[in-house]
């Protein structure tokens, strides 16, 4: 047994021996898909999520870079979309490879997206006139999907970004979710005025939640979600500092043109792996790596 693959102008797909499959639109470098080997959708997508490159996807893990939500006091930034052009951006295939250790039972499968100053619109090089390059890579393993990223400044005068693996993840009911490892953590609360406020037990879901946290250990240490007391999803993340735990509730999921079913929110949490709080410098040649791992 070997991988299963495809490819064509816009999208590519791969599936393990052992079942487990990914979907990947060239749009975005978005993963819309990571099903289980019993065929079990893990990630969450709007049933109206445009996914013919007309915006960006609403749900799977898109990418932020190079600014997280917008900043207008932040000059190289502060022309950009929400959240930046990468995920609104077309990327290019750099190809696939698997491997395996013990036998067809732990075959892997990664592929490889890129991004650079070379092949980005001309619009968005306008508003973003640095040079750089991208490679994200998805690795596909019957335990477990990464994503990672590595930014490399290829110009001459320092790169400041943020970035961030938005991540949907698909659930049964919110209001049983609990998500751990964020205890003790200082977050910033978006949906109460930015105020900055310490994370005491337990994440539950009870209404729009909109918090950046910035985790009291270190990335490793994996944040968990668990539903009826049971681990669902286990997030480790690799040089990502911050963590984005988001839900839109009902209010604000009326309010998105591109969010369906309606009362979807119940059925989705994203736990966003990134660094989004301040900036990350990047001198000329020097290049930046981030990683995050999801278990199911
Ligand atoms: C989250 C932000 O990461 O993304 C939220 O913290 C934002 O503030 C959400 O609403 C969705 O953003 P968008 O641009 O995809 O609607």
């Amino acid at each position: 047994p070997q991988v299963n693959f495809t490819h064509d102008n816009s999208r590519v797909t791969a599936s393990l021996p052992t079942g487990e499959s990914i979907e990947v639109l060239l749009y975005g470098a978005t993963v819309i898909s990571w099903k289980n080997r019993f065929g079990i959708e893990r990630l969450w997508l709007s049933d109206a999520a445009k996914l013919d490159g007309s915006k960006a996807v609403r749900g799977g893990i898109p990418l932020v870079f190079p600014v997280f939500g917008t900043a207008p006091d932040h000059a190289a930034t502060s022309k950009l979309p929400q959240h930046g052009f990468a995920r609104n951006s077309r990327w290019e295939f750099l190809g696939k490879s698997s491997s395996e250790s013990t036998g067809p039972s732990d075959t892997s499968v990664k592929l490889d997206f890129g991004l650079s100053s070379a092949t980005l619109d001309e619009q968005a090089k306008s508003l973003w006139p640095y040079t750089f390059s991208i490679i994200y890579s998805v690795t596909l393993t019957p335990e477990n999907l990464s994503t990672s990223i590595v930014v490399t400044n290829d110009g001459e005068q320092p790169i400041e970004f943020q970035v961030l693996l938005h991540t949907y993840l698909r659930i049964d009911d919110i209001s049983k979710i609990q998500v751990t490892g964020l205890e003790e953590s200082e977050y910033i609360d978006k949906v109460d005025a930015a105020s900055t406020k310490t994370q005491s037990g337990a994440i539950t879901i009870t209404g729009e939640t909109d918090r950046v946290y910035t985790p009291a250990k270190g990335p490793s240490h994996p944040v968990v979600v668990s539903e009826d007391g049971e681990a669902v999803y286990s997030v480790v993340r690799d040089n990502l500092k911050d963590v984005v735990v988001w839900n839109p509730w009902q209010q604000k999921a009326e309010s998105m043109g591109d969010f369906e079913p309606k009362d979807g929110y119940k059925k989705m949490i994203c736990i966003e792996a990134g660094s989004v709080r301040g900036w990350t410098t990047l001198d000329p040649s020097d290049a930046f790596e981030g990683a995050q791992t999801i278990s199911d």
